[in-house]
């Protein structure tokens, strides 16, 4: 049998409240939804996805850490811990693969707070303002990417 590509796609802090949460800005969609709809094109795309949500910080440093040597490539929505986890950007950096910023909003578009992000400049690629399109995107761009 293939050996497919193994992707990571990690959901940071308050997006397992997706569909119920602000839903102006993110949308109605469940983070399940996503995640199933990205788990298909995956196999159609010749990928395995693994998919990760916490709200827990060293939880998401943790899933980085034990990707390495295993996934291929990262695709990873850090929510509030873009602005702040130095963390979150050492563990991608250590991770050394091809990697993938997803927002579903326009971070750049919003408060000034959320117009800096902490992985901006260590990922292969950023895209946000799409909503759960994004993802989809941020999946075929990694599937040519590797
Ligand atoms: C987000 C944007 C972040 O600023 C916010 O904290 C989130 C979600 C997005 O997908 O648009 O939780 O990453």
């Amino acid at each position: 049998m293939e050996e497919l590509k193994q992707v990571l796609v990690i959901h940071g802090p308050n997006l397992n409240l997706l569909g119920k949460r602000e839903v102006d800005i993110y949308g109605r969609t469940g983070l399940a939804a996503i995640d199933k709809r990205l788990k298909e094109l995956g196999r159609k795309l010749r990928l395995e996805v693994e998919t990760f949500q916490s709200n827990h910080e060293g939880a998401i440093v943790d899933r980085i850490q034990a990707a390495m040597g295993v996934c291929r490539g990262l695709i990873i929505n850090p929510a509030a811990y873009t602005h702040t986890s130095i963390a979150i950007r050492d563990a991608v950096l250590a991770l050394d693969l091809p990697a993938i910023e997803v927002h579903l909003s326009n971070i750049y578009g919003r408060e000034p707070f959320r117009q800096k992000s902490m992985l901006a400049d260590v990922v292969t690629g950023q895209i946000g303002g799409l909503g759960p399109l994004g993802y989809e995107l941020a999946l075929r761009a990694m599937a040519s990417l590797l």
